[in-house]
């Protein structure tokens, strides 16, 4: 059975909870979604999509990368969503997109992570974080359990009234257009980690500073990642603690594809 999971992750949370889920399925294939991925994934068996909640709704680039993807009619598809709270309308998105393919999506599960909207928030205490990590241990297991076993489950969505905020709230979303807020303080050192841990291809050194283009995706890698704290966001992130995955290095998201036996 060929098994492969599509992960996007900014600060870790989604990788953490698809590698973990791949080490339970046994053969399965884990790969990060990044610019201008393309992959035929018609023979698969199982494809999983694992990726953070914006706006309540999918990363613009994952839902870039399910629409140009080929899966076979017969495939189990599963999602998962790690978010700060609410999913909103992103499972509806992602199952929208499944049906103009004929495909269904089979199961999705919602795991609630550590949120790390930092342009507004500061990340949950450690003691918080602890609590988060352990819940979603157990709930991994639980996936693990159902997706061995191919079972189907209703979609893991929110009522009517969280899902028409969420589209109206998703139809704002305008990432892109955010990049031109970040700036390095005193302390960047050049060691170009924002260019690296970029899922877009957005950062790039030019004389030992980042530069950010027009292709964000406001997953906040540059900002969390960087060993120094000197990646800031207009104003608002000076002082604010920064947050990534303690159990996830920076090199594995520089190292896109990872199989697990
Ligand atoms: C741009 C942005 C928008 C977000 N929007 C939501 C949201 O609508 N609902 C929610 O519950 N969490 C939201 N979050 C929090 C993330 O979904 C959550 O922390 C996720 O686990 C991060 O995953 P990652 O570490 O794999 O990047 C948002 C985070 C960012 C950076």
């Amino acid at each position: 059975m060929s098994k492969r999971i599509y992960y996007f992750s900014g600060t870790g949370n989604s990788l953490k909870a698809a590698k973990d889920l791949a080490a339970l399925m046994g053969d399965t294939v884990v790969k990060r979604i990044v610019n201008n991925l393309k992959e035929d994934a018609a023979s698969h068996d199982i494809i999983g999509i694992v990726f953070p909640v914006y706006y309540y709704g999918l990363p613009k680039m994952v839902k870039e990368f399910v629409e140009g993807l080929d899966i076979s009619l017969d495939c189990y598809v599963f999602a998962i969503a790690t978010c700060g709270g609410s999913v909103g309308a992103a499972f509806r998105q992602l199952q929208d997109i499944l049906e103009t393919k004929g495909v269904s999506l089979s199961s999705s599960y919602k795991i609630k992570m550590p949120d790390n909207y930092q342009l507004m928030y500061s990340p949950p205490s450690p003691e918080k974080q602890q609590q988060h990590f352990k819940l979603q241990e157990e709930k991994i297991r639980e996936i693990a359990r159902s997706v061995n076993n191919l079972t189907p489950s209703a979609l893991a969505d929110e009522g009517a009234i969280k899902r028409y905020f969420g589209s109206k709230l998703y139809k704002a979303f305008k990432p892109y257009k955010k990049a031109s807020g970040f700036w390095t303080d005193e302390r960047c050192n050049g060691c170009g980690i924002c260019e690296r841990v970029c899922p877009a291809d957005n950062v790039n050194m030019k004389e030992n500073k980042p530069c950010w283009g027009s292709k964000c995706e406001l997953c906040l890698a540059c900002m969390q990642w960087c060993p120094q704290s000197s990646v800031q966001y207009k104003k608002g992130t000076k002082g604010r603690a920064r947050y990534h995955h303690p159990y996830i290095k920076v090199s594995e998201l520089y190292n896109n594809q990872i199989s697990y036996k």
